[in-house]
């Protein structure tokens, strides 16, 4: 018996102080959430489903198909996509061992891996390209701070198996339209190419060269990546490694000719759109699995963690995987920090409000309003039915406190004639009784023609 048990008992929870407990019962522990993981509650968790209602359907626009993949992954899964020399795997990710089977699990801190495997497990691309969407929670054990959790939220979208540069600038077309329709201003797209595999190869090695040339400048993290993976030193945010990362040879300056025609076209499909855009040359991303071009979407109004959105191609992952070669680029966005951004600007979506609240006192009204709370429903309307008995004042106090846009009454009176009485709660108007068969024309009426508050 646990001790919460033990206490409703009025058993003590263990014997040695159990004269004790039985007099004064111990009052549990409250338990809290794990630091950095947040419970969505139910008000904003309405907003929630107006903002993923809105994504759906912009997602459904661009022939996005929906699929989810698990939350734990082999551990080995992250290791060989995201890399072993990134912040992610060095140091965030939650892994552990399955005690019952001896298998190295992680909660999933990105969902583009896991997308790949799944579409290689599948045969995904069998019958040719994907273009595939995704939300959820992602993990990853950074310090907590505004916009910064342990599980967040991301909408990811990902088009598996095109190889051009007419699907990288569809993707950001896609974001563009996607902070217009919410009405977010002053997005800035940060644009970058990270060539491919050999001229990679070549900035390593002048980057591995400078960054030699300057050793002592270096901090403790960037001269081990330096051995590791230099790339991963331009992505430091060490304040004072800045202006060393300023001065480091460019990778665009490395790329040929095949890179830059790619990313010029990208580019020439977003001058053409309007959408502007900056290039960042020190722009490469805290995974590995990136090529050619990597893009930000950045905002300076929420402080320290202001890209909402990151993405990019990644045509080597497939083959690393040990799938066939097969082109892919995609991104995701954090939705909290979508949702604070939203919030600054007044620009929440509106949630459903439950269009009436049924109000009944009495043993027949009871009854009807059980019957006329689902007929209300058939019709397609949101009716919240009064729990439990209560005074007709504090029932309609209720109603108000409740939200919803109408009082839907019955008393036995009305029940015996099988009418309703509809009150509008948050305008003036007359209350009018009609049979429970015209009700629901009638609130809809009412909705259609708004009374002056
Ligand atoms: P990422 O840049 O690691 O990319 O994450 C994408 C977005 O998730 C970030 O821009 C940010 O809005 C949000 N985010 C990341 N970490 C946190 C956190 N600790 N708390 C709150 N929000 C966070 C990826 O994950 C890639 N899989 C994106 C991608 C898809 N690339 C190609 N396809």
């Amino acid at each position: 018996m646990d001790e919460m048990e033990a206490d409703k008992a009025g058993k003590p929870g263990n014997g040695s102080n159990a004269g004790e407990s039985a007099k004064r019962p111990v009052k549990p522990e409250a338990l809290r959430a794990v630091r950095g993981m947040n419970d969505i509650l139910p008000e904003e968790g309405e907003t929630w489903l107006a903002l993923e209602a809105i994504v759906r359907d912009w997602l459904a626009r661009y022939g996005y198909r929906h699929m989810r993949t698990p939350l734990l992954e082999h551990t080995s899964l992250f290791r060989r996509s995201i890399g072993e020399v990134t912040d992610i795997v060095e140091k965030e990710m939650y892994s552990f061992v399955d005690a019952l089977n001896d298998e190295h699990l992680t909660l999933r801190p990105e969902a583009t891996a896991s997308t790949v495997r799944a579409s290689i497990e599948h045969n995904l691309l069998y019958n040719g390209a994907q273009r595939v969407w995704y939300c959820g929670p992602m993990f990853r054990h950074e310090k907590p701070q505004r916009g910064r959790y342990r599980q967040f939220y991301q909408i990811g979208a990902e088009a598996l198996g095109h190889p051009g540069p007419d699907v990288d600038a569809e993707l950001l077309l896609m974001c563009a339209r996607l902070w217009s329709e919410l009405g977010l201003q002053g997005m800035s797209l940060h644009l970058n190419s990270l060539g491919n595999s050999a001229e990679r190869a070549a900035h390593r090695h002048a980057l591995v060269e400078f960054l030699r040339g300057h050793a002592s400048a270096l901090d403790t993290d960037s001269q081990r990546r330096l051995q590791t993976n230099p790339l991963r030193v331009l992505d430091s945010k060490n304040p004072a490694m800045q202006g060393l990362i300023e001065a480091a040879p460019r990778l665009l300056d490395y790329l040929g000719n095949e890179s830059l025609a790619h990313f010029n076209a990208v580019r020439r499909v977003l001058d053409d759109a309007g959408i502007a855009y900056q290039i960042n040359p020190r722009l490469v991303r805290g995974l590995d699995y990136y090529n050619l071009t990597v893009f930000e979407w950045v905002t300076d109004q929420l402080g320290a963690q202001g890209t909402v959105c990151g993405g990019g191609r990644y045509d080597g992952l497939f083959e690393q995987m040990g799938g066939k070669p097969t082109p892919a680029a995609g991104f995701a966005m954090g939705v909290e920090r979508l949702l604070d951004l939203m919030r600054g600007a007044s620009r929440l979506p509106a949630v459903r409000v439950a269009d009436g609240y049924l109000v009944h006192m009495g043993e027949r009204a009871d009854r009807f309003a059980v019957r006329a709370g689902e007929q209300l429903r058939d019709a397609g309307l949101a009716i919240i039915s009064h729990a439990g008995s209560g005074r007709f004042r504090d029932q309609m106090k209720k109603a108000d406190a409740s939200g919803a846009r109408l009082a839907v009454i019955i008393g036995d009176d009305e029940a015996d004639a099988g009418n309703v009485t509809v009150k509008d709660l948050r305008a003036e108007r007359p209350q009018q009784t009609v049979p429970l068969t015209q009700a629901a024309a009638l609130i809809e009426a009412w909705r259609m023609q708004p009374a002056q508050p």
